[in-house]
């Protein structure tokens, strides 16, 4: 089978490159950022380039700051082009991230893709996580590294959301799946949730689980936003009633992984990942149902951090991996 599809995708890499993609981002409509978004907070930190089709949005002494969507969506595929601040980015936080917890203290739902800052000549650090339904005990956190340094340059960072599966799309390839299992319950996300992006210090978990904090002599810290895409069913978020119907909006979401897709989702993660929930043995014990081992995976982290994902090596007392306490 692995023969067979590496087969195939030599073949559709030399001979037809481009047409064995499936849609790209970029076929979705742009929209220009007032369309769509609204100033969350430290507006004056929020600086709308003329054309409104790109955005910083700074961290410094006085403040971070923030956007967010006009409208609730139920599913959909978000994106936006992001260019990280550089050099000295300990302890800042770049978060793209879809959120329903100012409606529902208790059992809100979250998508985030969150970008952790690094001491100088380290590499910013990618996460993901999701909770369903107020499941914030039980994080499904993954890290990653990147191919490139994403302070030089924009690319794509998009969410996918329908019924039955998430997925997280750095440029054109999927990072990660989560897909919808019984097992799952209500930790999948499952109400309208709005669309955020913000910058702010995160000093005490960012670097190192807060060992290295933000240093204010490199503010302000610069993050940039454009190709903004908010393609989904949008919910009115006063009367909570769908613009779309179900079928009209998941017609218009594609979400499968084709073939080529999973080879390169495969590829990544046996590259890049450097945090995995499923491997991870001093937090779970037994892996959480959804989790699929892969043991090539397993090995490779091992080796990576004996302490976190070996076996029979565990710390005496406390957890070593609070909710969002990084290490890595
Ligand atoms: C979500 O949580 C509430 C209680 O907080 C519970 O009543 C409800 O059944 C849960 N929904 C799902 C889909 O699990």
């Amino acid at each position: 089978m692995e023969k067979i599809q590496m087969m195939l995708f030599l073949f559709c890499f030399f001979i037809f490159v481009m047409p064995c993609y499936s849609v790209s981002p970029r076929n979705f409509p742009i929209i220009p950022f007032d369309e769509g978004y609204t100033p969350l907070f430290g507006d004056h930190n929020l600086i709308i380039h003329s054309d409104s089709k790109a955005v910083h949005l700074l961290l410094d002494e006085s403040s971070g700051s923030g956007f967010a969507s006009h409208d609730l969506y139920l599913h959909g595929y978000f994106s936006a082009s992001i260019k990280l601040p550089s050099d000295y980015t300990a302890g800042v936080v770049v978060a793209f991230y879809l959120s329903n917890g100012d409606m529902y203290e208790k059992n809100h739902d979250e998508i985030d893709f969150e970008f952790l800052g690094n001491i100088r000549g380290k590499d910013w650090r990618i996460q993901t996580n999701v909770y369903g339904n107020g499941s914030t005990n039980i994080g499904r956190e993954e890290r990653y590294g990147l191919w490139f340094d994403p302070s030089e340059e924009f690319h794509h960072y998009s969410i996918l959301w329908t019924d039955s599966k998430i997925i997280f799309y750095v440029d054109d390839v999927p990072i990660r799946e989560v897909k919808r299992t019984e097992s799952m319950r209500g930790d999948f996300p499952s109400k309208a949730m709005t669309l955020y992006s913000t910058i702010w210090d995160a000093s005490t978990w960012a670097t190192n689980g807060g060992k290295y904090k933000v240093n204010y002599k490199y503010a302000p810290y610069i993050a940039e936003f454009s190709d903004f895409v908010l393609h989904g069913c949008a919910v009115d978020p006063i009367e909570h009633v769908t613009k779309c119907d179900s079928a009209q909006s998941s017609e218009t979401v594609p979400s499968d992984v084709t073939q080529l897709e999973r080879i390169k989702m495969e590829n990544f993660r046996l590259k890049h990942m450097t945090y995995s929930y499923c491997y991870d043995k001093t937090r779970y014990k037994v892996p959480l149902p959804e989790c699929v081992i892969d043991s090539r995976q397993a090995e490779r982290l091992r080796k990576f951090d004996p302490v976190t994902f070996g076996n029979g090596r565990h710390r005496r007392g406390k957890r070593h991996h609070q909710n969002k306490v990084t290490s890595f």
